[in-house]
This record gives structure tokens, C-alpha cells and sequence, in this order.
């Protein structure tokens, strides 16, 4: 599929996925929304993928925010929709069964600090600068940041963020645990893609299942999450990999996944 605002390119079994409006910093116009919700379901439908990487195209941002031009215009109906769509495709993001790597390669503020929020995993190169500066437009962030940041580095934190517009640098996002790794603009994406790589020669069930009991802790109480994970504990043992991976250590050989 041939998309206006995003670049996909899949390697070894990995989806590299970027953002491609430099000249607007990435930023997320309606067009680059539905493109995303379209990248991610042939992402979720394409059985070869098995991890992806989001990147924004450039040096300089990751993605700026959504399109201020867009939201200059919303009534509050209509901003309802905005919200909740994009809401809906950065969930489709989380909820996806295949791990997604965010390699923040510059501004990630607003709509952009919120959808690396959604991914799996956060890489930020030494430039990468974080924020959720809509108070300075007069609204709050509309695409999970008062949800997601909160949950992440906790109440008081993302308040101070959201409520000073402030912008923090890649050291304080690791600080805060927002970001695991920083590398130099010139590593990050090749440094991401070998992470993924890692991923991919684990076995696919195995990962699939270890998202979904991670992500219940946005839904679940411990007693629930618990026993939600004791349950896809035991649908990994009906999988093939998991005879293999048990059989090759107690054979002491190196085992041959085949994620199955
Ligand atoms: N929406 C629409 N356009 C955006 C944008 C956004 N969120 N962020 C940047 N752009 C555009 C600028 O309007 C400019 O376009 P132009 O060249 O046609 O005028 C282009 O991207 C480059 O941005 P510019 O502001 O000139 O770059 P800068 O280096 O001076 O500043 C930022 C970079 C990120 C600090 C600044 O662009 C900014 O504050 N952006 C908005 C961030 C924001 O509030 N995001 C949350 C939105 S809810």
C-alpha cells in the first residue's frame, strides 16, 4: 500500500515504520492519523512481521505534535472525534501483538511525546527533547498523555510536564523511565533495528503472550493480572517452541524456533 506522510519498509521479519513530513517536523495531520491506522493493520495482518520500529524521518524530530493548522479549527464536536480516533490508533499501537520500538530521533511533544507513549519500547537519540506543550495552546493533550504519562512516571511528574508546557531532554526521559536507552542521531535507528532483531529470533508466541500480560497492568488489579498471566503461562506450554526451547537446553543444544 502507497501512503502520502509514512515510509515502511520490512526487513528480516522487521517493519521499519517513519513518519515522512519533515518540513512540518512529522507533524500528525488527519491524513498521517489514518495512514497510521492503516500501516498498523497491514502490520497486524502480515504474519512474516514480527517486530517494528517507528521512527520520524530527519534529524530533528520524531513528531512535533498533531497539526496545529488541524486543531486551530475543531469545534468541540468535532474535537471529540479527533481525540478519540487518534486515542483509538495509538491503542491499536499498544495493543499490537507484535513489539513496537520507538526510536525518538528528536522532538517527540505533544501527539508525538503520546504516541511513543503507546509503543513498547522507547530509544531516544542525545537531541531527542519531550514535552506536552498543549497548555500553551489552551487545551490538554488529547491523545492519552494525561493517561499514559501519568501511568508511566507517575501523577505529580507528568503534571509538572503537562501543566509548565516544559520540554525535557533525552538524560531526564531516562531519569524518569520514559526512555531504556539513548545512542548518538547517527546510531539510534541501527541500534533499534538490532534490538528488534534480538526480538525477532525469539519465539513469536512467547513475546505475543509477555505483551498482552504486561499490557493488562493498564486494566487489571494484581489478583486479575496475576491470574491473567498464570493463563497465557499455560497457553505458552502448548506451543511448539516451547517443547523445543526446553528439550534443547536439557539436550544442551541451541534451539531452532519456529514460531509455532
Ligand atoms: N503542527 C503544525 N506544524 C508544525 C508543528 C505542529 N505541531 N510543529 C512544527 N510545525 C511546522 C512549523 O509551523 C514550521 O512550518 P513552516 O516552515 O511552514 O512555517 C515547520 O514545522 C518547522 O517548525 P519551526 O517552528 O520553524 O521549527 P523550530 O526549530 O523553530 O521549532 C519546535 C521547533 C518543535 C519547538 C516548534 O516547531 C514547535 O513548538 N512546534 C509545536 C509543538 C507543539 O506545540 N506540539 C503540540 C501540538 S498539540
Amino acid at each position: 500500500m502507497d501512503f502520502e506522510n509514512i515510509l515502511l519498509e520490512i526487513k528480516n521479519h522487521i517493519a521499519i515504520v517513519t513518519i515522512n513530513r519533515p518540513q512540518k517536523l512529522n507533524a500528525l495531520n488527519i491524513q498521517t492519523i489514518e495512514e497510521l491506522k492503516s500501516v498498523f493493520n497491514e502490520i497486524n495482518n502480515n504474519t512474516e512481521i514480527r517486530a517494528v520500529v517507528l521512527t520520524g524521518s530527519g534529524e530533528k524530530a520524531f513528531v512535533a505534535g498533531a497539526d496545529i493548522s488541524e486543531l486551530n479549527k475543531l469545534s468541540p464536536i468535532e474535537a471529540k472525534e479527533f481525540s478519540l480516533n487518534g486515542q483509538s490508533v495509538f491503542n491499536s499501537i499498544e495493543n499490537l501483538s507484535k513489539p513496537v520500538i520507538a526510536a525518538i530521533n528528536g522532538f517527540a511533544l505533544g501527539g508525538g511525546c503520546e504516541l511513543s507513549l503507546s509503543c513498547h519500547i522507547r530509544f531516544a537519540s542525545e537531541n531527542a527533547k519531550f514535552g506536552q506543550p498543549e497548555v500553551n495552546l489552551g487545551i490538554i493533550p488529547g491523545y492519552g498523555g494525561t493517561q499514559r504519562l501519568s501511568r508511566l512516571i507517575n501523577n505529580g511528574r507528568a503534571l509538572e510536564y503537562i501543566l509548565s508546557g516544559d520540554m525535557f531532554d533525552a538524560q531526564e526521559a531516562f531519569r524518569l523511565g520514559l526512555v531504556s536507552k539513548i545512542f548518538s542521531q547517527a546510531d539510534l535507528l541501527n541500534k533499534t533495528i538490532e534490538f528488534a532483531e534480538k526480538i525477532t529470533s525469539k519465539p513469536h508466541h512467547a513475546v505475543r503472550l509477555a505483551i498482552k500480560s504486561v499490557n493488562a497492568v493498564n486494566s487489571m488489579s494484581l489478583t486479575e493480572g496475576l491470574n491473567y498471566e498464570a493463563a497465557l503461562f499455560a497457553l505458552a506450554t502448548g506451543t511448539d517452541d516451547f517443547k523445543e526451547g526446553t528439550s534443547a537446553f536439557l539436550e544442551k543444544r541451541k534451539p531452532e524456533f519456529r514460531h509455532s
